[in-house]
């Protein structure tokens, strides 16, 4: 949701900016811009649509200065134009912003009446507008940037340039996630970390309400009762850089597809072995009295993943499981009991609304632990949760989630089957079979990959519909839940997930040949029940695609296709059985000529409420 970079170094600024951009560019891809103080002025280059037309831009005109701040926009405020995009200034000071200031129209009404005047629709531009009007009555950046903050209400993460003090660089954060970073050249600003790879060997993350300045010299750092801080922790700059190759796919997406078969080994390699599932980062999980009930909150597919774990933790662990989408759990009025446990999934851990979900539920049961299942090990998510398991599916650049998504599912099934062992409910007997069963997935998945064929010779099914239905039980409803999202997140198609036995109270009026519908069936899940729900659709004219791990080959004259599945267990029937819905959203976007890895109106992380 918009990505934030500023720098401060002994050279021209212009290359690190727009490199850091490029690699936050997931992040918001509809408008970009710089700002630079060149010879004591800003100078400020904006283009709507893509990065690459901002830096077409810059090759004609190079900006010179050694300091400067850069966006990359995710339109919350007014349409993706080069006047709504950032840097916004007003007289002296320019400024860029991930967030959204809430009291921005009673703010513009203010200043309005001061006479300032506004050229964008953006929330963003009452920041530099208020920033001039305090400045006129106390020029110190130091004492004014408290007063500015006090004012504005929401979430921000702020670079913030004034050509009054041209050798400092201002930030702020609230809401918003921001670290600080420094290298061999000089001092950053990032939203993250991805940010700054290759020019930056240190971070240093900033808590909520802190802000500061960085110079040539080093940082300056302010909590929010306006002391400044003496101690920074300044972390490693983890390897970041390689992983933002394509490594010859055509698409992040694809990449990160036929990386899922490695990535569960290395789940399995570093947290499970014969003896057992080991969480390094949680030793309370060996230990803790185990919990009366368990509540999941996450977004999105994160969401679908806790859905499914749902599944498995009620048959195995035997305590009710709450699972919600964190956006409806941090505005209702949530029962939480005394020993319960929170699980929050987020790939980013920079989802806004898991992350007030988590605040809210440790204000109410300070007592109550609180875990976080996440791909980003620096994450707000992680920081504010008492334990943390990492997902180990490295970065992830394609916004629509897919190795992310299996780690999740591939942890979730680890942690269910360690908590059913410590609680007696699952034998030793149990165990090793579902241990071997994951151990395999690699050769599975790999094996599942063999499909791209078979969905390639089914997109033209995709042209002239007027929706896609999924339908599948128990464990696999969730998956068809995610296989209609991945669906309609990158090939634009309206696509509905179901549970099969909900289809006849609703959903079946929908059915006819323009309708194709994705039934998965494997074997462990009511197959007898599915395959029910298969003749209803056929009955009705539907197209059939059916994913299953058993012979149906009665079936091949009923179904456009069988997509056949390696035979999973419990636990790993819906890790079998992600791939080749992922690959039939990748397929049918790319059979539409669809942006695959930068789906419109989408942003991979969503730190906005
Ligand atoms: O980073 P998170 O896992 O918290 O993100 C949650 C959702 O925004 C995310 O899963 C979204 O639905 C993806 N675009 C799915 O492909």
């Amino acid at each position: 949701m918009c990505g934030i970079i500023g720098a401060i170094t002994s050279k021209s600024v212009q290359a690190d900016l727009l490199q850091g951009l490029k690699n936050m560019e997931y992040r918001g891809y509809d408008s970009a811009g710089i700002c630079t103080i060149d010879g004591m002025q800003l100078a400020v280059s904006k283009a709507a649509g893509k990065l690459v037309n901002l830096a077409g831009d810059l090759e004609k005109k190079e900006h010179t200065g050694v300091i400067g701040i850069g966006h990359t926009r995710w339109a919350t405020h007014g349409e993706p134009t080069v006047e709504n995009a950032h840097p916004h200034c007003s007289g002296n000071i320019a400024v860029v912003h991930n967030g959204i200031i809430e009291n921005h129209i009673g703010l513009r009404r203010k200043l309005e009446t001061h006479g300032m005047r506004f050229v964008s629709d953006t929330d963003t531009e009452v920041i530099p507008a208020l920033l001039s009007k305090l400045l006129k009555q106390e020029p110190d950046m130091e004492h004014v940037m408290p007063v500015l903050l006090s004012q504005l209400e929401g979430a921000y993460a702020l670079g913030i340039l004034n050509v009054e003090t041209s050798d400092v660089l201002w930030f702020a954060r609230k809401g918003s996630p921001l670290l600080l970073a420094r290298g061999s050249r000089g001092y950053y600003i990032a939203s993250d970390g991805l940010a700054v790879a290759g020019v930056a060997t240190e971070m240093l993350y900033l808590n909520e309400g802190e802000w500061g300045c960085i110079s040539q010299h080093g940082v300056r750092v302010f909590n929010q009762e306006g002391c400044e801080m003496s101690d920074h922790t300044w972390q490693r700059m983890p390897q970041l850089s390689a992983s933002t190759d394509k490594c010859g796919y055509e698409h992040f997406m694809l990449k990160e597809i036929h990386e899922q078969p490695s990535i569960m080994t290395d789940i399995m390699t570093t947290y499970a072995s014969k003896r057992g599932v080991q969480f390094p980062n949680v030793a309370w999980l060996n230990d803790a009295v185990l919990p009366e009930r368990i509540v999941m909150v996450a977004c999105g597919t994160s969401y679908h993943a806790a859905l499914t774990a749902r599944y498995w933790l009620e048959r195995y662990l035997q305590v009710p499981v709450e699972v919600d989408v964190a956006s409806e759990y941090r505005y209702r009025n949530p029962i939480i009991g005394s020993n319960t446990w929170l699980i929050t999934l987020s790939q980013s851990g920079e989802t806004a609304d898991t992350l007030e979900a988590l605040r809210l539920f440790k204000r109410r049961t300070p007592d109550n632990r609180t875990l976080a299942i996440c791909n980003v090990a620096s994450s707000s998510l992680v920081r504010e949760s008492d334990g943390f398991i990492a997902l180990k599916a490295g970065v992830e650049i394609g916004v629509a989630s897919t190795k992310a998504y299996t780690a999740q599912l591939a942890v979730l099934a680890l942690l269910a089957m360690k908590l059913a062992v410590r609680s007696g409910s699952m034998s030793e007997q149990v165990w090793q079979e579902h241990y071997q069963s994951m151990c395999h997935l690699e050769v599975d998945m790999n094996e599942t990959l063999k499909c791209v064929p078979d969905i390639q010779s089914l997109t033209p099914l995709f042209a002239n519909i007027h929706g896609v239905l999924f339908l599948g039980r128990g464990p696999s409803f969730p998956l068809a839940l995610e296989g209609a999202l991945k669906l309609k997140e990158i090939s634009y198609l309206h696509a509905e997930g179901y549970a099969a036995g909900e289809m006849k109270h609703g959903p079946i009026a929908l059915i006819d040949a323009q309708l194709p519908v994705v039934i998965i069936a494997p074997k462990q899940y009511h197959l007898d029940k599915v395959i029910s729900s298969l003749h209803e659709v056929k009955a009705r004219g539907a197209k059939v695609i059916l994913l299953t791990d058993v012979s149906m080959d009665d079936y091949s004259d009923e179904v456009e296709k069988i997509i056949p599945l390696p035979t999973g267990d419990y636990f790993t029937a819906p890790l079998l059985a992600s791939i080749p819905l992922q690959l039939l959203a990748y397929e049918v976007a790319k059979f539409k000529g669809t942006d695959i890895d930068q789906p419109r109106n989408l942003a991979k992380s969503v730190t906005v409420e």
